[in-house]
């Protein structure tokens, strides 16, 4: 036999040598929640072992961040007071901005990126301002941009918009250059899909309340195409990294835009498949840190660049570990 394909896997040695997909602590993104109060570390309980934190307890949770080698936080603030118009998004003292001054100032050395969005600063729970029975596209732009500017302001490096408006780049585009922020990058959750593995993310957020769906603004599970047509419009409007969402049931997203676009992509692994993978590892029926590591890995292997994780300490040391990798 002159192939024979188990020459490679001989050993621990080879098998790394040959590995074809590379991961690196540089590539994943730890989300957080902070919300108004003191003392605060919460459990949310749909996703057990992840934590609301008030701001003083937050700095703490950032030297984690730090520890476990990932080196980069995306914050998502849960205000007391919520009203139609998500005032409290683009506050100049909001939490999310004050979240943004206390970690720039204790724990400089992480890389902080904001979730730009109305959904957890609306009383009705929508991504965007209502008008009669539907979200008003062209109303909530200029609410957008007034919140990434105020994120950058208080300290955010890069801004990640999630409402999935139309136009939405190019209107915090606009308004960042013309604050003055002209390198802060923009990863525009591009092609976020309408999906029931938001669930968890909901009660952490305590943006569960709102009524209907989200369908007419998010993106219907049964499109591929449509993907990159939003791809295309957000690379138009000035989006510097282009992000599919969830992750895991959209690998054929990931590949299919990371062969197409020169600019990085990045996965969201959400809130439903952290609970998925929790909930069965807490029942026994499966090995937590096995599932972890593949499913890890085969986001990456289908083309992403940088994976939102709940996960992304725990991948951190793996890698660490040279498990995977
Ligand atoms: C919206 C937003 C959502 C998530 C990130 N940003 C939820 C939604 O669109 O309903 C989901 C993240 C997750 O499920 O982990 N601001």
């Amino acid at each position: 036999m002159l192939k024979r394909a188990r020459r490679l896997r001989m050993d621990e040695s080879v098998r790394t040598m040959v590995r074809e997909t590379r991961m690196s602590q540089s590539s994943l993104i730890y989300p957080i929640f902070v919300e108004e109060g003191k003392g605060i570390i919460k459990e949310i309980e749909a996703m057990p072992g992840q934590n609301r934190y008030s701001l003083d307890t937050l700095p703490r949770a950032l030297e984690e961040v730090v520890d476990s080698g990932v080196e980069s936080v995306m914050f998502f603030g849960i205000p007391k007071e919520k009203d139609a118009c998500g005032s409290q998004a683009y506050a100049e003292n909001g939490i999310v901005q004050e979240a943004f001054r206390i970690a720039r100032k204790e724990v400089p050395e992480l890389y902080y990126v904001g979730d730009v969005c109305m959904c957890e600063y609306t009383s009705h729970g929508h991504c965007g301002i209502i008008n009669g029975d539907s979200v008003d596209n062209d109303k909530t732009l200029p609410l957008l941009a007034k919140t990434a500017v105020s994120q950058v302001k208080a300290g955010a490096d890069m801004v990640a918009p999630s409402d999935m408006m139309d136009g939405r780049v190019r209107a915090i585009r606009d308004a960042l250059d013309e604050a003055g922020y002209i390198d802060t990058p923009i990863m525009s959750y591009a092609a976020k899909y309408a999906s029931a593995f938001y669930g968890p993310f909901r009660e952490a957020a305590g943006s569960d309340n709102f009524k209907g769906n989200r369908r007419t603004y998010q993106m219907d599970y049964h499109n591929r195409r449509e993907a990159l047509k939003e791809v295309d419009l957000d690379l138009g409007e000035g989006a510097d990294i282009i992000m599919v969402k969830p992750a895991m049931s959209y690998l054929d997203i990931i590949r299919e835009i990371r062969d197409r676009v020169d600019v990085p992509v990045a996965a969201y692994s959400v809130s439903g498949e952290y609970a998925m993978i929790k909930a069965a590892a807490q029942a026994g029926m499966v090995d937590e840190a096995g599932i972890v590591a593949e499913t890890a890995t085969s986001i990456f292997r289908a083309g992403a660049d940088i994976l939102i994780t709940y996960y992304a300490k725990e991948i951190a040391a793996m890698i660490k570990e040279g498990r995977i990798g």
